[in-house]
Order: C-alpha cells, then structure tokens, then sequence
C-alpha cells in the first residue's frame, strides 16, 4: 500500500484551487491508502508572515482541511515545525541537491521576482525541504496540483542522488498525483495566473470561507470577455478566463468540461455566471461551517495537531536516523 503525503502552506485562507487542485484528491485517497498531511508553516516563512497572523493561519488550515472531509483519528494531520525530522533531514538534502538543480526551479524565479538578491535563502531550497517531508515517510504517492509537478521531479532526483551517493536502495521514488481536470485554477481577474491564497487582490479568489453572497459578487465581477459560450473546447483556447470558469463547473459537478459547454453553448457570462456561483455556495457552504465550528474550540484543535505531530514523528524520526547512518554521522 503507497504512502501518501502532501502539505499545504498556512500563508492565508485556502482557496478553491487548493481545494480543487489538492485537498479534495487528497480526501479521496484516504479511502485505500495511509494518508499524512501536513500544514507546513516552514514553507510559509520562506517569505515574511507576520507571527499573529502565521498562528492564526495555521489553525485555520488545519481546521479547513478537517472540514473538507481529511479524518485526523484515521489518519495523520500535523503542523510541519512540530517534527523536527523534517528540518533535519533537509539538511542533509541541502547538500545532495545541487545549485543546478535548484536554478531551474520556476517557483524560485517567480516568487523571488525582480529582486532576486533580496529573497531569502530559506525560499531558494525549499524544493529541498520539500523533498524532505516527502521522503521522511518513504510516502510514495503525492496528490498534487500541476505547479507542484517540478517539485516532485527535484525529490526524485534528491532521493536518487542520495542513494547513489551512499550506496543505498533507501530513498524510494515519488509519484505525483494530479488531478486530470483543475489541477490549475486561476485568478478571477487574470486567466493567465494562478488562483493564490497570497495574491494582494482578494478578488482574484474564492477562499473556502467566503460566505455565499461574498462567491456570488466575486463571480459576478470576475474577469471575462464578450462573447458567449462556445460548442468546442477548442473555442476555448485562447479565452483562458472563459475556460477557467468553465474548468470551475466541470470539477465541482464531476462533469468533463465538454458536457458543460454541451449545456451552455451559445449562452452569455450573464446566464453562466450566476449557475456557477450558486454551484460554488452550495459546495463551500457545509466546508465554511465545519471550519468556524472546529476553530471554536482551539484548545481541542490544537490537542488534535499534538497528536497527530506524535504519529507523525514516529514514523519520521527512525526514517532520519536511518538516513543519518548512511551518511556517517554518530548516533545520538
Ligand atoms: P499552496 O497553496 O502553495 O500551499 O498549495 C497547496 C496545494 O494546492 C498544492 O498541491 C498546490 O499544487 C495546490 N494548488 C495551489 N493553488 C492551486 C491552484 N490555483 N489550482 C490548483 N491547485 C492549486
Ligand atoms: N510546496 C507545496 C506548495 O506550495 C507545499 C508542500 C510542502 C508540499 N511540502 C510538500 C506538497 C510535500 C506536497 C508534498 O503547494
């Protein structure tokens, strides 16, 4: 049975595409496999969080993912920085990963944008620290979104590099799991950007708590062009704002996207739009009201994320000593 893991950043309130492009696959797999996800605040202070609003976010992630169906007592659901193991062994991943590998990583390149000087160290190897939550579990199985994809290819060049280094079949390789439809939702206001919980403008977004007449407004005012709704996906092409709204519908209905533009064919953004949004409400409504009931309670909430920090470690911290060995450092 492969392992699954994936982690989501608690740098603000998660969006549908996170819902979209990962939680919702990673709810599925729960069913066949063991699951160990985890809200990883390391990532985050990769760029600044200001420390209130880092703990606050952080709960709040956990407590989305519960409310979006992930089962702490069936499966593991921690914050990152409570299993040292992670930060240990990217260390060791920091000197198996080489600078070359790292300068192709897009994530670096846009997130550090213009000023590359001034990012920080800690976001130029996060692909390492990445690799290294994975690989602690010896997980196999990494649902994802598509940006995720190079990041994957990086752990499965750490981990074979690692294993050709110290002579070792240790590390095993990782696959992807991208979802075939959503794997990429995009801004509300650019077809061309990705949908993201740190995007400056709050209108480029549907948080999973946004309330029903917050989705409807978004929706109404969300980026699109004149024409009305064509017959092909082909049409679709070069109208990325049309194709993310209807991208949007397919996956929230299960539908493929063509069957949605069979029944929309010909209508306009005025008669599309409004559907959409009622399908959006309906499908956050029941996430929004477990979210606000699980972050009543924080002491509980938190007590859960202690446990699960406990299951985590003992699956992780035998995995880095292990690891620790091969490399040839003393036991401690
Ligand atoms: P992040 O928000 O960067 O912590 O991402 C957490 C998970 O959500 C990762 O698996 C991402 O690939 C996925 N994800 C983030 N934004 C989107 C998006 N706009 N569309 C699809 N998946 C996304
Ligand atoms: N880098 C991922 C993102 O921003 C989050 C992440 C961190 C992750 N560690 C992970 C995802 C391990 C999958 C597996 O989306």
């Amino acid at each position: 049975m492969a392992r699954v893991f994936s982690g989501i950043q608690p740098s603000g309130v998660p969006t549908l595409g996170n819902y979209l492009g990962a939680i919702r696959n990673w709810v599925a797999l729960q069913a066949a496999h063991e699951c160990v996800f985890c809200v990883v605040d390391l990532h985050a202070i990769t760029v600044w969080q200001d420390p209130a609003a880092l703990r606050q976010a952080t709960r709040e992630m956990a407590a989305s993912v519960i409310a979006c169906g992930i089962d702490p007592a069936r499966h593991i659901l921690f914050h990152q920085s409570a299993v040292p193991a992670h930060a240990q062994l990217a260390w060791i991943f920091n000197c198996v990963a080489r600078l070359g590998w790292l300068n192709r990583m897009t994530q670096f390149k846009d997130k550090s944008g213009s000023d590359r000087e001034a990012a920080s160290a800690g976001l130029y190897v996060y692909p390492n620290l990445m690799a290294a939550d994975i690989l602690a579990y010896h997980a196999t199985l990494v649902p994802v979104g598509d940006d995720q994809r190079q990041h994957i290819e990086l752990a499965n060049d750490i981990a074979q590099k690692f294993n050709h280094d110290y002579a070792a079949d240790f590390f095993p390789q990782i696959q992807a799991a991208i979802p075939a439809i959503s794997a990429r939702v995009m801004s509300l206001r650019d077809g061309t950007k990705k949908m993201s919980k740190s995007d400056p403008s709050d209108q480029s977004r549907i948080s999973l708590t946004d309330d029903a007449d917050t989705i409807v407004q978004k929706i109404r005012k969300a980026k699109t062009d004149p024409a009305p709704l064509p017959a092909t996906l082909a049409e679709l092409e070069h109208r990325p704002e049309a194709r993310n709204l209807v991208g949007i519908f397919a996956a929230l209905t299960d539908t493929p996207a063509q069957s949605v533009l069979d029944r929309f064919a010909g209508q306009g953004f005025g008669q599309f739009k409004p559907v959409l949004a009622e399908c959006v409400a309906e499908a956050l409504a029941p996430i929004r009201a477990e979210t606000r009931r699980l972050m009543a309670d924080i002491p509980a909430l938190d007590a859960l994320l202690r446990q699960g920090a406990a299951r985590a470690a003992a699956i992780a911290t035998p995995i880095l000593a292990e690891a620790e060995a091969l490399v040839g450092l003393l036991p401690r």
